[in-house]
């Protein structure tokens, strides 16, 4: 016959039992930390998404030596997100813009907007008589990048980020990944 008497509650149990919540809360307290630097969550209100972006001239019809500019769809509100790093980008951060160049080898190009040195947007500044090169110009400090991004002139030291693309379903888009945001 099984012995239904109570057990008792010792002492000795009393104190087991809050040793052993002290250190439960403190292994739970402790990896918190860790646990929400490894699988972070999601920003509320953001989703990876792959944007459509028109371009005013198609891919196949640009010359060597030739960019567009575009920029990220507004509605709803999206970004593109670099794919590489250097300086002050990073993989995985945020472009609001980006140029479509091909270089003096016929290889095209996506990258983003962003100056390596601080982040300000480069703009596309055709050779002339006082600029003997075709080249991506920074306004803010005078870093200048050449049509593969690399630095052609500093104070950036490393290359603009490119952005991953693929060609879209007519000649005048293509496919760049991003976010969407704030949906
Ligand atoms: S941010 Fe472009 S040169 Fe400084």
């Amino acid at each position: 016959m099984a012995d239904s008497t109570p057990r008792k509650f010792t002492r000795r149990n009393f104190i087991g039992w809050q040793i052993a919540v002290l250190l439960t809360s403190t292994v739970v307290i402790g990896l918190a930390p860790i646990l929400v630097f490894i699988w972070p969550a999601p920003p509320k209100g953001q989703k990876k998404a792959v944007l459509q972006v028109s371009l005013p001239t198609p891919v196949d019809q640009l010359t060597a030596g030739d960019a567009v500019k575009f920029d990220a769809p507004t509605s709803p509100n999206s970004a593109f997100i670099m794919a590489d790093g250097g300086g002050d980008n990073a993989a995985g951060e945020l472009a609001f813009g980006g140029y479509v160049v091909k270089d003096q080898t016929g290889k095209v190009n996506v990258f983003a907007i962003n100056c390596s040195h601080l982040g300000c947007s480069i703009a596309l500044v055709k050779a002339s008589t006082d600029h003997p090169e075709t080249s991506f110009d920074c306004p803010c400090h005078g870093s200048r990048f050449h049509l593969d991004g690399t630095v052609l002139h500093g104070p950036a030291q490393d290359p603009l980020s490119h952005l991953t693309w693929s060609p879209g379903s007519d000649p005048k888009t293509i496919n760049v990944d991003g976010m969407i945001l704030g949906f």
